[in-house]
């Protein structure tokens, strides 16, 4: 049992080893490294993340059928697609590749990428779960961020590898991605083991904020992780925005850009609604009274209390009132 998830380890590293090969060394990979110049990333980066290329033909397979591996194992390991006579074919093909590693850096599974838009394929492709692969209990960049994650005493929760990376080569090294899949109890254990901060950095566009909003409730359910909101102007995702902005502003958003999850929140509740109409107004003002109630400063109740005031011309001392009253019924 135990030799079995030491070979089908050895069998992801060889993989990742041959697929960066591949991509770095060789002409079939030109196509892809060039993809990746473009989108930023130099070749010392490539290297950190172990990034690879898998061709648009048979090369693993060929590969470990050469050097004679069990069948059995190349089976298990989720890299072949199995058809009903038992035959195996290469499951990635013609896509980048990120390894995802376990927590001690260990390459468990892996993510392709499409290099150009498909309307029949999917983004990313994943590796299927497997005897190591959990996707349940994985973040991606977990093993590289535990040290940064620790010295600067917080992590930021992104969606995607890009974001990471962009993040990572900005030198934002605390950084994780939950591999857009929504967050799960076990990934907040895993953080709550490292740190007492988390500061959430989906991306800024509707299904990314919605996907805050979820993940907000549940980190403030299930978790005693004090908690922030990052957001990238314009409806971006942190990639896009350090390609379109550069390094400077990138990293400004980290460190001026920080809400509290009430602040975002008070944002995120304007979403579908149109706050020209006094009935959506009333709607907007109850929810938002609604979640400042079960804040437990009142110094920070009063901050958002000043902002609404301001926002739609109100009296300070009639808010109040309202938020007390709602403050006893939950009581
Ligand atoms: N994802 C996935 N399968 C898809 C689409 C997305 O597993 N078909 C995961 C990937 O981990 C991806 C993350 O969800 O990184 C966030 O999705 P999205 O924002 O759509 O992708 P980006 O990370 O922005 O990808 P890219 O920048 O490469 O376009
Ligand atoms: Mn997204
Ligand atoms: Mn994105
Ligand atoms: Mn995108
Ligand atoms: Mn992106």
């Amino acid at each position: 049992k135990d030799q079995q998830q030491a070979d089908l380890l050895k069998l992801y590293a060889d993989s990742a080893k041959m697929y960066q090969h591949i991509l770095v060394n060789t002409e079939l990979g030109e196509p892809a490294l060039k993809y990746l110049h473009e989108r930023g990333l130099d070749d010392e980066t490539i290297k950190t993340f172990g990034i690879g290329y898998a061709p648009a033909n048979q090369l693993l397979l060929d590969f470990f059928k050469e050097h004679q591996t069990d069948y059995q194992l190349l089976r298990q390991s989720g890299l072949f697609i199995e058809n009903q006579a038992g035959d195996l074919r290469d499951r990635f093909v013609d896509r980048v590749l990120f390894p995802i590693k376990d927590a001690s850096g260990r390459v468990i599974a892996f993510s392709g990428r499409i290099l150009k838009k498909s309307p029949n394929e999917p983004k990313y492709l994943n590796s299927p779960e497997t005897k190591l692969f959990n996707k349940r209990s994985v973040l991606f960049n977990f093993d590289l961020a535990r040290g940064p994650i620790r010295q600067q005493k917080s992590v930021v929760l992104f969606e995607g590898f890009m974001d990471v990376i962009a993040a990572y080569r900005s030198g934002i090294q605390n950084g994780v991605a939950s591999m857009g899949t929504s967050l799960t109890d076990e990934q907040i254990y895993m953080l709550e083991r490292v740190t007492d901060t988390l500061y959430v950095c989906y991306d800024s566009d509707m299904p990314g904020q919605k996907a805050t909003d979820r993940a907000l409730k549940l980190l403030g359910g299930n978790s005693r992780l004090n908690l922030g909101v990052i957001q990238m102007p314009d409806g971006m995702d942190p990639d896009e925005y350090l390609r379109a902005q550069g390094q400077e502003k990138f990293v400004q958003v980290f460190e001026d850009g920080k809400q509290t999850p009430t602040a975002f929140e008070m944002q995120y509740l304007k979403h579908d609604l149109n706050l020209q109409n006094t009935p959506d107004q009333l709607t907007y003002l109850q929810a938002v009274l609604q979640q400042l109630a079960q804040l437990s400063s009142s110094v920070e109740q009063d901050l958002y209390l000043n902002q609404l005031v301001a926002e739609f011309d109100l009296d300070k001392d009639d808010l109040k009132q309202q938020l007390r009253s709602l403050v006893g019924q939950q009581a």
